[in-house]
């Protein structure tokens, strides 16, 4: 129980101290920031607002009684980033391992629930050990209470996720339901079943970094969307990534001042697509170069490098880029390509950010892998995202738009407002060699110099359909543009789309094939 003699200054001081100076030092020496440090860092200076400071577990089991810490594991509270207005909580995990019990998960649900209200983002700094195990029920029920609102608020607040030390058990469900989840190197993990459990159940032995560290979320589970190599870094990047979104999903993303000039040509870009179809390129050459200052926010930068996606400003006006990657597995869309553009994609309608989109895809990966993961309703997917999507959206061909790829990648049939392409534009249904491969099978069989037979078919298949002309005379293409004035040119769509209004049919929610 508190001292009811104890003054207030002596609560506030017990509530800063957390677990104690020994656990803060433990703290430090695992390279890790304590939780008011990190509050400071996320917010601008002097703007953080707690909450429910001197809030008390109610355990009365295993001795609890006597360890009483103001605050009970969590700092929750509001304060502005660049100016705005931000929810955060963060887990101490010098006080019970950041444990979750059924008072600091209310605490962290009343925030939540205020961020609704106010349509303000919520932060979650998570390093913790889970569930309070001496709670029991009262601490999962806690966790459930959060899910629900995390759940809720998806779709109407941007909610990023920081894991900056343990996060397992049902615990990893809350950040996985968060728009974004950033992983601090070294010092955080996320797993459902921790290696102990793995060793006793299924024999295998692997260590918490390989099972559930940070490169592992971020390049092979895809899990998590950023990895940074520390503390101070991942609280930067937090307030890097709220600069390009609104509050809400009623609300625009803010627009930056910009000293980059909207007129900017760069003639580089003419000569960026090799004259051979099948060289590749990098298109984050192509988006550094059209972007306000060559800045790239990507998202999911070690998952699927066969896509890219993540935000940048033009003209000031924040966009969502995905975009194809020819230098990786040619640019084809897989399975985890077409789920990280999926999401990426719905994230931006939902937050009224504009969607922009390099092509250069020669198709959808081919083979039994894909196949059998099921590339078909995974597929489906990336473009139920672009035809379901009512922001602006434009959309410039650089080089190949084949087959089903061609309608995925934020076509005109799917309401993209500009669709403009390159002079090096290829529009077809499939490439060359495979369409003569189909269309000349016989004759090229009868063929007395097969090569020659085929090589000629092939030119004049190319000369038919390996350009943007046949599109643009039909309207698919609204302009052919040269590639130096393509900044320019996205900005004016921008502009022009700036009091773009459409809406889907009236319906409880579509159902987007998971
Ligand atoms: C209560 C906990 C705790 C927990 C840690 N502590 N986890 N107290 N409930 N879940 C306490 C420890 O007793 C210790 O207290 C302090 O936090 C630091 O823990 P250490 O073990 O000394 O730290 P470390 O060696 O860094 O190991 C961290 C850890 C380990 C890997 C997280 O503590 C651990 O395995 N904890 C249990 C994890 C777990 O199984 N949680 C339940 C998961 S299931 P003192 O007083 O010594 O400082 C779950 C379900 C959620 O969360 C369901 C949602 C639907």
């Amino acid at each position: 129980m508190t001292d009811p003699h104890e003054t207030l200054a002596d609560l506030q001081r017990r509530a800063e101290l957390g677990g104690g100076e020994a656990r803060q030092k433990r703290q430090h020496d695992a390279g890790k920031l304590t939780v008011r440090e990190r509050i400071e860092l996320l917010f601008d200076p002097g703007t953080f607002e707690e909450v429910d400071k001197l809030v008390t577990h109610r355990c009365r089991d295993f001795g609890m009684e006597t360890q009483i810490v103001p605050g009970d594991g969590v700092v929750a509270g509001h304060g502005l980033i660049e100016g705005r207005q931000v929810f955060a909580f963060a887990q101490d995990f010098t006080v019970f391992g950041g444990s979750l019990s059924e008072t600091n998960a209310a605490k962290i649900v009343k925030i939540m629930d205020l961020a609704m209200k106010l349509g303000a983002p919520i932060v979650g700094l998570n390093d913790s050990g889970g569930a309070r195990i001496q709670e029991g029920v009262l601490s999962l029920g806690g966790y459930a209470d959060i899910f629900l609102r995390n759940t809720l608020a998806s779709g109407v607040v941007p909610q990023i996720s920081a894991i900056m030390g343990p996060c397992a058990g049902g615990a990893v469900y809350s950040p996985a339901i968060t728009d974004f989840t950033i992983m601090v190197k070294d010092t955080s993990y996320m797993f459902v079943t921790g290696p102990d459990v793995l060793k006793t159940v299924t024999h295998e032995e692997v260590s918490k970094d390989e099972l559930g560290g940070a490169m592992t979320h971020n390049a092979t589970s895809g899990v998590a969307h950023f990895a940074v190599d520390d503390d101070r870094e991942c609280l930067a990047l937090i307030r890097d990534l709220l600069s390009f979104m609104p509050g809400n999903n009623l609300d625009d993303p803010p627009r930056a001042p910009m000293s980059d000039s909207p007129d900017r040509e760069d003639v580089a870009l003419d000569t960026i697509v090799p004259a051979s179809p099948n060289q590749p390129y990098d298109m984050l050459d192509v988006i550094h170069t059209v972007v306000d200052e060559a800045y790239f926010l990507e998202v999911h930068h070690h998952y699927a490098k066969n896509i890219l996606v993540g935000f940048a400003r033009l003209d000031g006006r924040p966009v969502g880029v995905v975009a194809n990657q020819p230098a990786v597995l040619a640019g084809t869309l897989d399975i985890d390509a077409s789920v990280k553009g999926a999401r990426f994609v719905r994230f931006c309608d939902a937050f009224n950010i504009p969607l922009v989109t390099f092509e250069d895809v020669p198709g959808f990966l081919p083979g039994t892998v894909q196949e059998y993961g099921g590339i078909i309703r995974h597929g489906a997917k990336l473009l139920f995202a672009f035809a379901e999507a009512t922001v602006p959206k434009v959309t410039i061909i650089t080089r190949k738009a084949y087959g089903g790829a061609y309608c995925v990648m934020s076509s005109k049939h799917i309401r993209t407002d500009f669709n403009y392409a390159w002079p090096t534009a290829e529009i077809a249904v499939m490439g060359p060699e495979g369409a003569v491969n189909i269309l000349y099978k016989r004759e090229l069989d009868s063929a007395t110099d097969r090569a020659a037979a085929r090589s000629e078919r092939v030119e004049e298949f190319r000369k038919k359909f390996a350009n943007p002309y046949i599109a643009a005379g039909r309207g698919f293409i609204d302009e052919i543009i040269y590639p130096r004035e393509t900044r320019r040119k996205l900005i004016a769509a921008l502009k022009n789309l700036d009091n773009k209004r459409d809406k889907n049919p009236p319906k409880k929610h579509g159902n987007i094939p998971l």
